[in-house]
This record gives structure tokens, sequence and C-alpha cells, in this order.
């Protein structure tokens, strides 16, 4: 797009910038044709780099925009005076402090990128992180130069009577031409990236916040009017999330004021800005009638998530965009211990892991893996990453484990005195943990620096006449890119030892049953004395580090875990152990063409979860759930899509043929109307009902049929609405064809008027082989439901095809791969961001046989030969290298 070789940016080149900039005052007036920005910025030399000289300032730009005028100290500059590229704007200096008064003209209107300036259905809203400012304005676009900002808006009254932005309302009126101004005021000195404005026709919920010191905060959450009634959950959370800071962090709210703005266009979940989060609709809007339980979880989350950013984030930001896990991984693991202790912390957990495991590991193994701090990007859009987010969150529990809870606590309190109101790095959050601690963490820091996921290889010997029981460790980590050899990891191992009787047995020299083994060798032995019989060891209890674990057990050991381990992870662990181990078996028999059969411990094993009626439902439910193709896929050397789909279909059928009775027994059990709440223990019952009838869809039966059915028809909540629909979509119906269809267009009927429930529409026919094919993709793609623009559209048609049906994506044909490169082409055109992140499937082509191997290759290929943005170079040329 505009570089033709773009080039890499090296975090050993780090220096501070040669300005600084005191104040940024900004006025927007905004217009249908165009929008006029005026940027009076204060600038001053940055005396440690430049003491005499004074050097000329470049400020960081976009060739979107035009460049109306500039002035310094009040003069205008002349065109010959200044250097004006695609990229950059080069000012002459002759003072150590000057003011520049820039004036650019945007044009919002047909920004399609989601970058900077644009418009989302009738209204403005920006998008600065990570380098967006720089599509508003020119400026020192990096998130070391902090300024306090004042935000002047323009905008006509009727159309735009809301308008927003960071900080306090200090003056408004009209201007006489049916115009109205604002005035915003961020006491609080921030880098651009957190800068936000929103101009539009919205309506508000409104409620107050008494921080712990006494002070009011005005809480508001805007959307267009017709979604005003789905506000209240992320309220709630709000405010929840307010209260558990305070509690759990001792961090208290700084405005008087906290807003939330709901759009409709937005390339990720949500945004941070100082006072003026920015939401994704879909992470925000919320009514039992119109979103699962799952969303209903999902943004309590993001809520939590970028209300903390408040500290972790804004108030002590990152020093450059390579330390983007200093406040990324930091606060998902705040939000991740927020949702632990609002739900179930197990069930959390195991999310989590799941969610770490099959896809962020698959990330560690691929062409785009990187370290959780980079070394280099191309576009730092391709870092907001699982490696940046989830793996980054891994190393801060990991952290948090081995200082304790007080100890953590210590540390972030350290942290956030000894850096507030500065842009810093990695290092300074780990030194904070390790001065309040008094411990070292230099071998850890290797956390941040080598990509790849550890292997930890587990052997043991019992000798019996000296009571002595060993554990035998040895770590490796396989080459990444860049990187081929790995220096050993600090990694915390928290294990227990289980008797044969089943007993967790004390461990710790406090008679605790699970302690932490600090691997730190390459190899390494663990003796535990005064062993009167061999124990089964249970590892990685609570997943305590972000590595694969290897250890013989045998399936009965797995079914003995299951029943018997303390460690409510681990017992889920077991179970989903003993479900790959057994699918991964029946992927052989079908490559070898041998015939099928289910190894019948496992089917017993389900029976006795379905059949103790005192289990905790969510775990049950969690445990009944089969591993996801995704993870079987990341079990094998070569990805043979095909078996592993037909393998973990075979063992859904047998299961649900062995276990009907007690299939419809839960069922029927838990199929009783009860007013909506989106409470764990609701949860864990709607799912595990809705997990029954999955199965029970497998029976290809009339009479179960109808049980979907009638829960379609009777459901008061979409979570049970959706989960029946999914069931039929997704069940076998050769007895009933035309049900799917029928469902299908009766909830599109009862839904069409609510954008986020058209999502999940779009989402549920294409993500399930029995349905989905591409051809429906592309007559979807044709529905008037359906906006190419809209990124929750792509990714929910285009993106869950094929993410999550590797079927039908990986058809032998090679159409899936052709298909999405196709999209890849015309979407980087619009949307560089999301056209680079839906690329993510092709670059896994070397984990395919051959054929497939070759075709995913040519897609890329193919999207090569084009002029990038370079967003979609980068993932390209790295897949391909
Ligand atoms: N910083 C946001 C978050 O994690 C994510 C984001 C990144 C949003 C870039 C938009 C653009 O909360
Ligand atoms: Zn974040």
């Amino acid at each position: 797009m505009k570089d033709a070789q773009p080039g890499a940016i090296y975090l050993k080149d780090y220096q501070a910038p040669d300005y600084w900039i005191d104040k940024t005052e900004l006025s927007f007036d905004l217009g249908e044709n165009e929008t006029r920005v005026t940027a009076r910025l204060q600038i001053r030399l940055n005396q440690d780099r430049h003491d005499r000289q004074l050097p000329p300032l470049v400020l960081h730009g976009n060739a979107d925009m035009t460049l109306a005028e500039v002035k310094v100290d009040g003069v205008a500059l002349s065109a010959d005076q200044y250097t004006l590229t695609s990229e950059t704007l080069t000012l002459p200096v002759s003072s150590d402090r000057f003011e520049t008064e820039i004036v650019s003209v945007l044009a919002p209107q047909d920004n399609t990128s989601m970058e900077g300036l644009y418009k989302s259905g009738g209204m403005y809203c920006t998008q600065c992180e990570a380098e967006g400012f720089r599509r508003i304005t020119w400026y020192l676009d990096r998130p070391d130069v902090m300024s306090l900002f004042t935000t002047r808006i323009t905008a006509d009254k009727a159309k735009y009577p809301v308008l927003l932005s960071n900080g306090n309302c200090i003056e408004q009126g009209d201007t006489g031409d049916g115009r109205h101004t604002m005035v915003w005021e961020d006491p609080f000195r921030k880098p651009a990236y957190l800068f936000a404005l929103v101009a539009g026709n919205l309506a508000h919920v409104e409620d107050t916040f008494t921080t712990q010191s006494g002070r009011n905060v005005t809480l508001q959450i805007f959307t267009e009017s017709h979604n005003i009634t789905k506000c209240d959950h992320a309220m709630r959370s709000l405010k929840q999330s307010m209260r558990w800071d305070e509690e759990v962090y001792g961090r208290e709210y700084d405005l008087d004021i906290f807003m939330i703005v709901a759009v409709d266009d937005f390339n990720m979940g949500a945004m941070e800005n100082k006072g003026l989060n920015i939401f994704n609709s879909s992470c925000v809007l919320a009514r039992p009638d119109t979103a699962t339980d799952a969303t209903f979880q999902r943004i309590e989350a993001i809520v939590a998530h970028e209300y903390f950013h408040n500290w972790s984030g804004n108030r002590v930001t990152c020093r450059d965009w390579f330390q983007l896990s200093l406040k990324e991984g930091f606060t998902v693991f705040r939000d991740s211990e927020f949702s632990a202790d609002m739900n179930s912390r197990t069930v959390k957990r195991i999310e989590d892991v799941n969610h770490l495991r099959s896809a962020q590991f698959a990330e560690d193994a691929g062409p785009m893996a990187h370290p959780v701090r980079p070394s280099s990007f191309i576009e730092i859009s391709n870092f907001y990453t699982l490696t940046v987010y989830e793996k980054g969150a891994e190393i801060v529990r990991m952290i948090h484990n081995l200082v304790g809870r007080e100890g953590f606590r210590k540390g972030s309190d350290l942290y956030f005195e000894r850096h507030d109101g500065q842009a810093v790095t990695c290092e300074d959050f780990v030194r904070a943990m390790e001065d309040a601690n008094s411990i070292d963490l230099g071998q850890f820091m290797r956390w941040y620096t080598q990509a790849g996921t550890p292997v930890l290889d587990v052997t043991d010997s019992y000798d019996a006449d000296n009571q002595r029981y060993v554990l035998e460790v040895t770590q490796s980590c396989p080459a990444t890119p860049g990187q081929d050899v790995k220096e050993p990891f600090h990694i915390p191992l928290a294990i227990g030892l289980l008797s044969s009787e089943g007993d967790n047995l004390p461990i710790g020299d406090k008679g605790q049953t699970t302690v932490v083994l600090e691997v730190r060798e390459a190899s390494q032995q663990f003796v535990f004395e005064n062993r009167i019989e061999r124990p089964l060891p249970s590892l990685l209890r609570g997943f305590s580090a972000p590595v694969k674990l290897n250890y013989d057990y045998s399936r009965d050991d797995l079914l003995f875990l299951m029943r018997h381990d303390d460690d409510g992870f681990n017992r889920w662990d077991s179970c989903q152990r003993l479900a790959t181990e057994t699918i991964l078996d029946l992927v052989r028999d079908i490559q070898a063409a041998k015939p099928l059969s289910l190894d019948t411990r496992l089917i017993e094993a389900w029976r006795e979860l379905l059949e103790d009626e005192t289990a905790d439902k969510a775990m049950v439910a969690e445990m009944l759930t089969l591993p996801s193709e995704q993870w079987l896929s990341e079990q094998m050397a070569v990805i043979d899509v095909y078996a592993i789909h037909e393998a973990r279909e075979f063992v859904r059928g047998e299961l649900a043929k062995s276990l009907s009775e007690p299939l419809q027994s839960i069922y029927r059990g838990l199929a009783v109307e009860k007013p909506y709440k989106p409470e764990s223990a609701d949860i864990a019952e709607r799912q595990l009902k809705n997990i029954c009838l999955g199965y029970l869809m497998e029976l290809d039966s009339p009479a179960m049929l109808s049980l979907a059915e009638t829960q379609f028809q009777n459901a008061t909540n979409m979570t049970d609405q959706m989960a029946a629909l999914s069931c039929v979509i997704n069940g076998a119906h050769q007895t009933a064809p035309g049900k799917a269809e029928t469902l299908l267009s009766a909830f599109h009927d009862q839904w069409k008027g609510d954008a986020n429930v058209m999502d999940m529409w779009l989402s549920v026919q294409v993500s399930g082989a029995r349905m989905g094919s591409l051809e429906r993709v592309k007559q979807l793609m044709e529905h008037p439901v359906f906006d190419y623009r809209n990124p929750n559209k792509l990714r929910s048609l285009i993106g869950v095809f094929c993410m999550r049906n590797l079927k039908c994506f990986h058809d032998l044909s090679g159409e899936g791969y052709a298909f999405l490169a196709d999209n890849i082409i015309r979407l980087d055109k619009q949307n560089p961001q999301i056209a680079a992140r839906m690329l993510t499937p092709l670059t896994r082509w070397r984990r395919y046989d051959d054929q497939r191997g070759a075709l995913m290759k040519a897609a890329l290929e193919r999207i090569q030969a084009n002029e990038l943005s370079k967003d979609v170079f980068e993932v390209v040329n790295k897949s391909l290298a």
C-alpha cells in the first residue's frame, strides 16, 4: 500500500523522543463532507537527549489526511519550510520550547479501516490504539509521549446531540448555525493512543458509584436508543469491577465521570480510552432474550478488563509497543481473577486454559510465533495476539504463584506507586515484584524473551527399600522463527501425590497436599522421602505454568485421577487426556481403515459423571465436553482434518447411544422454566442441560428432535433458544430433513432487527460440518443482514467458517482456501487489520498433509502477489518464509 517493502522496527533501536508535548489542544469541526482538526501543541525539547542541538521535529502522520495549515509560534510555514511524506511531517526548530498549530482535513465518512476517526452507523467515533492517532493529526504518536489533552468538538446539533471526549466537560453551548460545541478536559497526562471522541444521537443510562474514599463518580453507558434496554448487565459489571479493584488492588477510580459507548463497527472487543471506553456493541449489550450466557460472561469480563486498564495501562502505561504485554498480560490476569471471584474459580480456569492450549499453543507452534515481548515487528496491529494477552497473563499468574497473594499485592502496590504517570517496561513490572518480595526473577525473565511452548517430560521411580519417590523433570522448548536454541525456563510446577486409596497425601512441610516445585534446570530431580507406597502424581495442578506436560499415565490412572484428584482443574484435565487419547486412537484406526469401536472405559467414565447427583454441574458440563477439533489437531504431527472430524463424531454418536437414558434424565430434570439469571449456578444448569441435548441429537430420533423444537419455541432466554437451534443444526436429522431450515427462518424473522443476534444467526449455520458448507457461506454473504464493511459480520460468517468448521474449510478441493484468499485480497483494501487477522488459518499450512499444504501455500502466494498493507504483508511473508 504505502511502502514497496515495509521494514521491521526493532526493540533494540528504542530511543527516547527528541521532544515532549506538554499540552495538546484539539478542535474538531465535524462535517458530512470533511472534518477539520486543529491541533495546538506545546512542545519542549527532551533535555536528557539533547542539550545544545535542536533536531528537526518529525511528527507521525498518514497519507489519508490533508495538511491545510502549519504554524510555528503563530507564524504560518510555507510549503518549502517543512517536509511532508506519506508518513511524516518534518518541521524546522529554532527554540527548545515552542508551539505548533496544525490543521488537518479528514474524511471520516470514507474511512473503512476503523482506525483514527471514522463513522459507525450515524455516529463519529475514534480508535487510536496502537497508531491511529496519526490518522487524525500529525503528532508524536508513541506511548512514551504523554500530554495533557483538551478537546473542543463542534457539530450539527440535531444529528449529533451528544459530543464526548476524555475527562470532564468544561464548556458547552450553541454556535448559532444549528451547530453546537462541547469542550472536554482530561486532567491526567496520557499518550495519544488513549484519546477518544464520540459524536452522535445516542441515548444513555446513568448510575453512580461511591469510591472507597467517598467520591461520587457518574457512570454512563451510551447506545443507539433502540438498544437502551440492553445496558443493565454492563452497568452492574462496571460497578462490581470498580469495587473489586478497590478491594483486591487498592485502586480507586480517578475522574468524576466514567463513560462507555457501544458502537457496531469495531475491529476489536473494546478500548480503554481514558474515561471514555469505546466498546464493540457485541461486548456490552445484553438482555436475557437477546444474549447467551457466554455473552453475559464475556461482557462482565471485558467491562472489567477495560476498567482495570485505568490503572494497568493508563495511569501506568507502556514505554513502547514492544511492552504491550505489560498492560495486556497484567490486565488479562486481573480480569480473569475478577471473573474467578464473581463465578466459579475452577470453571474459569478450565475455560482459560482450554483457550490457551488450543489457540495460543498453535500460535506458538506456527510461523507467527513471537515472544510475549517481541523484539521486532513490521505492523504492531499484528501483535495483539493470544501470546501477548493470554500467555502474558500466564506469566503474571506464575509470578503470583511464586510470591503468593500478599507478596503479589506488595509488588503491585510498589509498581503503581513507583511508576504512576510513567511509561515503563516489562522489566519495571518484574523489578517491582522482585523488590517487594526480595527475590530474583532474572531467569524468569526468559518467559518474556523466548517464544515457543516449553515441554516438560516427567518420569518417576519408587525405591521401596528406602521408601523414596523421585520425580525426574526434563524441560525443552522447540525452535521458533529467529530462535533456534532456548535457555531453560524458571517453571513453577504445582504437584500433588495420591495414594492407592485415592487420598491426596500431605507433602508440604505444613502438611499441604499441593506443593510448587521450581524447575530451573534442563533436567532436575525432586525427591520425596518416607513414602510407604508408590504414589500416583497429579502434575501441573491448576495449570501452574503454560507448558505441555508429558507423563505416561495409563487410562486407568486417568480414571483414578478423575475420581480422586483434589485439584478440580486436574480432574477435568485427566478427563480431557482420556478423551483425547481415545479419539486419537480412533484417528489411527481410521487412517488404517480399521473398524471403529469405542473404549468402553470412556463410556463408563461418562456414565459415572452423569449419574453422580452430588457432582458440581459446571464441572460435569466441562468434563462432558469433548476436546475440540482445534485441540485434537494440535496433538498430531500431520493434521488429518477428516479423520479427526470423523473420530470425534463417532465418539459423540457412541456416547449418545450408550448413555441415552441418563442423558435424557438429566435433560428432563433441568428443563424446567425459571426466571433467567446470569449467575454461575444457573449458567451451569443450562450448560449441562444443553450439552445433554446436543448428545441426544446424535440419536436422529423424532422424539429427541421434538425436545429441541419445544425448547426452541418455549425459550424465554437466548441461551436456551440458541442452544436448541444449534443442536438441531448440528445434530443428525435424516429423519426430519428441513427442520433446521424451518427453525433458522423462524429465528431470522424473530430477530432480524437485532444486529448482534443476527451475528449469532450467521455463525451457527456455518460453524458445523453438517450444514455449514462453503456454498451456504457464499449464499449468506448475499443475504440482507450481511454487511461486508462490518467486522462483526465478517468474523461471524467468514471467520467462523474458516476457523471453526475445519472439515468444510479444509475441503480437499481447496475451494475454502481460494475463497479465503479472495476475501483477504478484497478486505485488505478496506480494513487491513481484519484482513490480517482472518488470514490466520492459512498461515498453518505446514501442519497439514502435502496436498492441503500445497493448496494453502498457493493461496498465500496468490495473496502475496498483490499490493498489500503492512498488516497482511507481514503475516503473508512470515508464513511463507
Ligand atoms: N487495548 C484494547 C484492550 O485490550 C484492545 C484494542 C487494541 C482495541 C487495539 C482496539 C485496538 O482492551
Ligand atoms: Zn486490554
